[in-house]
């Protein structure tokens, strides 16, 4: 490691004096700051975020809300995404070039985004232009990198988030006779499914071998998964459901769509993080639920409701270790730093990517 690196990693380690602080200090700090600051400072926060921090959030929302709300907002100066690396991303490429867009914690990646690298999906197309030729569009899940976004935006694609999947789906649908979609493809495999699309027309790409996965007539593939995933979804099982089903006969479950096909085949109901939110708050009093979703999220909605009765799909679930990253400790560092004239973290997009990325978002967010 060089000098620079070396420099750079201390940059990023949470200095002492936090990890001494107490809660209480540490709370203090933040709506100290936060007051001093007023409207020049913004704090979106994703709902798998811990509460230590989702207290101190301006708004909270999923990944879709979150880069709507991002967009929006013209008058802050400074946006403290306590999200996941590329929620930043996202809200740099859609904010002023002069608003400032941090990440408390760096390390606050997302494993699904990094399952597909942009030389990896050059690759990809190049072999999947020799097979399908010019029909293919392609879509990206929004957890992805900017470079992927910029990627799918080059190629006349948009981005879907889990709440729009459906409707982004349909419209690629129109405008060519065979999908991309990238990387997760649990949400691809779930969502072209519920849109009538059969098993037997998509194929799996695998950015490991290289490799197109699929068994029939080459000619009857309508849609290209992404061999990638999410490791915190992946962890609801057939068995969980059957267990559930088994313990509580009454009780309805209901899934994010990353989870695995069986799974939410297996389920009552399958959305976004706002549509679970919203159907439990809907729900009758005394209504019993299994959620199968991030166990941040999973806790709040318990503590929200107590007049009802909820689980988590899996008893065994842990929250999602990178959203996790973003804590009050790191909160408040990267808030004192901004206190003292200073950005710290910033996530700051390359302009050619963004211009690109931003042409696969806009297509997205023109269709609300
Ligand atoms: P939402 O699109 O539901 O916010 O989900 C984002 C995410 O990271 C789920 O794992
Ligand atoms: Fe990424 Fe999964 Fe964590 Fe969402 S829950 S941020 S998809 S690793």
């Amino acid at each position: 490691m060089n000098i620079f690196q070396t420099a750079e990693q201390q940059a990023n380690i949470l200095p002492e004096k936090y990890r001494r602080m107490t809660v209480k200090e540490l709370e203090d700090r933040a709506k100290e700051i936060k007051e001093k600051l007023g409207n020049k400072l913004f704090i979106p926060g994703h709902h798998y975020q811990k509460d230590e921090v989702i207290q101190f959030a301006d708004a909270t929302g999923d990944s879709l809300k979150l880069a709507q709300l991002s967009k929006e907002n013209t008058e802050a100066e400074y946006i403290v995404f306590c999200g996941v690396h590329f929620m930043a991303e996202t809200a740099d490429i859609l904010t002023a070039p002069e608003q400032k867009v941090l990440l408390p914690d760096m390390r606050a990646g997302c494993s699904m985004a990094d399952m597909a690298n942009f030389h990896q999906t050059e690759r990809a197309w190049i072999k999947l232009l020799e097979l399908f030729g010019e029909s293919m569009i392609p879509l990206t899940y929004v957890n992805s990198t900017a470079a992927i976004k910029a990627f799918v935006g080059t190629y006349g694609g948009a981005t879907v988030t889990s709440s729009n999947a459906e409707k982004m789906v349909t419209w690629a649908m129109t405008q060519k006779p065979r999908i991309l979609f990238l990387p997760d493809q649990h949400l691809g495999r779930n969502t072209a499914y519920k849109l009538g699309i059969g098993l037997d027309e998509m194929a799996v790409w695998n950015p490991v071998t290289d490799q197109l996965e699929y068994e029939g007539l080459i000619e009857n593939v309508k849609v290209i998964l992404w061999k990638g995933h999410c490791s915190v979804h992946e962890n609801f099982t057939v068995e969980n459901v059957i267990e559930v089903r088994k313990q509580y006969p009454e009780m309805k479950i209901i899934v994010h769509p990353e989870c695995r096909r069986e799974v939410v085949a297996l389920s009552d109901m399958a959305g976004s993080t706002n549509y679970i939110i919203e159907a439990i708050e809907n729900s009758d009093p005394g209504s019993l639920w299994a959620i199968g979703t991030e166990m941040n999220l999973v806790k709040r909605i318990i503590n929200q409701h107590p007049d009802k009765h909820i689980i988590s799909l899996n008893p065994h679930m842990c929250p999602c270790l990178t959203m996790n990253r973003i804590d009050l400790p790191h909160l408040v560092w990267c808030l004192e730093t901004l206190e003292h004239g200073r950005s710290h973290n910033r996530i700051q997009v390359e302009e050619q990517t963004a211009y690109f990325a931003k042409m696969a978002l806009d297509r997205m967010l023109e269709r609300p």
